[in-house]
């Protein structure tokens, strides 16, 4: 005799063991989308699909938004680090030495008032790159 609930139960079974085996938090493999925009929030932005621990140049396509970025937004479970210099590497010679980075976690940020190396500091039309990854 044919006996649904074992059927069930060992499809359960299936389903909850092939739920254990997948990967916990966000994916470093898909890109994030992170908003960067060159005057106030919504005003000349980008939406920059973003590969975790990749650098972003703002050159090419992105060139408008060197040395202009205004506002970010960072989407959550994120943290994007934004370089005065491009190559994604922190000088430390210009805007105050160790705040030639700064760091956003989540949520949408004024550039004239950023976390940066040693405390809030202005990155107003400063950046030249930006990477993120996964907190
Ligand atoms: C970004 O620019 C720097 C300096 O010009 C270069 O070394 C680096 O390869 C560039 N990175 C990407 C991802 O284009």
């Amino acid at each position: 005799m044919f006996n649904s609930k074992a059927l069930l139960a060992s499809t359960l079974a299936a389903l909850a063991s092939f739920a254990a085996a997948t990967p916990i938090g966000p994916s470093t493999d898909i890109p994030v989308t992170v908003t960067v925009c060159s005057g106030g929030v919504g005003v000349g932005c980008a939406a920059v699909p973003t590969v975790s621990d990749t650098c972003v140049n703002l050159t090419g396509g992105l060139s408008f938004l060197n040395k202009e970025i205004s506002t970010v937004t960072v989407p959550g479970g994120f943290v994007c680090t934004f370089f005065q210099d491009f190559g994604c590497t922190a000088s430390g010679v210009v805007n105050a030495g160790t705040n030639s980075q700064v760091f956003l976690t989540a949520g949408t940020w004024h550039m004239n008032n950023v976390p940066g190396l040693s405390g809030r500091t202005n990155f107003n039309d400063l950046t030249s790159s930006f990477t993120c990854s996964p907190i």
